[in-house]
């Protein structure tokens, strides 16, 4: 079985809205609407598990009213806190087994499209994870008390994306198995993966597919 877990449990304090940054309106529907009503689309996805703030739940179950694949739920303290909420409520209410996928995905990511999905979904069933990257345009550089330490190759350089699609008891064997410190490093779920020593395969992103961040995004 696979399902999506939209990350939709953070409140935007660099969009800095009088409500988190997915529940602003980009045109005629949420930026969150817009992005589930991509999952909705994909025949091979079972439930698409929204995780929100506590605080937001009813607005985002009335903007969400009518998808019916969609269960919302709230989020946790951290992004990765929020996907693992998400993987106990379909444990606890369909089910898990080794083989399950979760395609997780930010809600703040409105371009997502369905090739993106489906290509996440082939690369995790062929290699167990997938992440969507795109290739760095600018020289990447590492930096250090305001001088370059080091400038990496930047053929090897990448930007990464979601979808993120995991076997859902592996990613959240894996998650338990960090250290409080190695919790505290995560920016995404791959990295879960890479502190572990487990390969995550790498499909093609979109640039299209940008990660609205601050108010000038939405233009
Ligand atoms: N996210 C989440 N749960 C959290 C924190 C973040 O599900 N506890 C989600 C956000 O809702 C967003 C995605 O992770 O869809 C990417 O995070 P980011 O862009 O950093 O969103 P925010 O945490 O909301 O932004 P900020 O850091 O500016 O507060």
């Amino acid at each position: 079985m696979i399902y999506a877990i939209i990350a939709a449990g953070g409140i935007g304090a660099r969009f800095g809205a009088d409500k988190p940054k997915q529940l602003v309106g980009l045109g005629s529907e949420s930026i969150l609407t817009r992005t589930v009503k991509v999952f909705e689309k994909i025949d091979k996805i079972e439930k698409t598990v929204v995780a929100c703030p506590e605080k937001w739940l009813k607005e985002c179950r009335a903007q969400l009213a009518g998808l019916k694949k969609v269960c919302v739920i709230s989020g946790g303290e951290t992004r990765n806190e929020t996907i693992m909420r998400g993987i106990d409520f379909i444990e606890e209410s369909f089910g898990l087994d080794e083989k399950t996928l979760v395609v997780t995905h930010d809600a703040v990511r409105p371009y997502v499209t369905e090739r993106l999905i489906l290509d996440s979904i082939d690369a995790a069933e062929r290699y167990g994870a997938s992440v969507a990257a795109v290739e760095a345009v600018d020289t990447l550089i590492e930096c250090e008390n305001g001088f370059i330490e080091n400038i990496p190759d930047r053929k090897k350089m990448f930007h990464v994306q979601t979808p993120q699609t995991f076997g859902a008891l592996k990613l959240r064997r894996l998650y338990d198995d960090l250290t409080d410190e190695e919790k505290d490093s995560l920016t995404d779920c791959s990295k879960i993966f890479i502190l572990r020593g487990e390969k995550v395969a790498v499909f093609k992103g979109d640039r299209a597919n940008i990660k609205i961040t601050y108010r000038e995004d939405i233009q």
